[in-house]
């Protein structure tokens, strides 16, 4: 499926669904960008290299952004975002993709985990319809000291590592 730039008004990206030939991309941009394939949050490891999603492209085909995301009770969590480039509308064309399929495909809500430092995802969320839906203290540290070690101490900001937002955005 290809979402089509109109789709959000911005006709710089094209947003289509991701596919096995991206799939190399992806485990690139996930060792580069993400500590590898496996994500560590809600007390679980996410194999987010086999996650359905989307991916931005350029109108020449440069790849320049991706959300995956995956069923979960009463709609779909977003998984992994992320605009390569910051700022120029890719986080939103793929959002605005999804949650466009989400609701096609009968999910009542998008949700998805952030962490304590992470300011601009918070503000990026909550300018598009997401509210908060719990604080979980302590998820991160837990995370890091269990599950994966590679987890940074320090994050956006200079702001230490150590909680998990969970955000809902109804797609009513
Ligand atoms: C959070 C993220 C997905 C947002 O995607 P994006 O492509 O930057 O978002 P857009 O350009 O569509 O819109 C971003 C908004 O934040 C603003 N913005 C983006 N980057 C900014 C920056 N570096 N400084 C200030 N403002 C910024 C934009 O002006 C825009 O404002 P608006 O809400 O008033 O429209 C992206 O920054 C990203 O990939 N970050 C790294 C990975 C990440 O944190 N993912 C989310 C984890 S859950």
């Amino acid at each position: 499926m290809t979402a089509g730039a109109g789709m959000t008004g911005d006709a710089r990206w094209r947003v289509r669904t991701i596919g096995p030939a991206d799939r190399a991309w992806l485990r690139g941009l996930l060792d580069a960008r993400w500590g590898g394939p496996w994500q560590a949050y809600g007390g679980e490891l996410v194999d987010a290299s086999g996650a359905a999603g989307f991916v931005a492209l350029t109108a020449a085909g440069t790849k320049v952004g991706v959300l995956l995301h995956r069923p979960v009770a009463g709609g779909w969590e977003i998984v992994l975002l992320d605009a390569v480039h910051s700022g120029k509308g890719i986080g939103t064309v793929l959002l605005e993709a999804c949650a466009g399929s989400a609701r096609s495909a009968g999910a009542a809500r998008l949700t998805l985990v952030t962490t304590n430092d992470n300011l601009r995802a918070l503000r990026f969320y909550q300018r598009r319809g997401f509210r908060l839906a719990a604080l979980r203290p302590g998820a991160v540290d837990a995370a890091r000291r269990e599950r994966k070690p590679a987890i940074p101490e320090i994050g956006e900001d200079g702001i230490t590592i150590r909680d998990e937002l969970v955000l809902e955005r109804e797609l009513g």
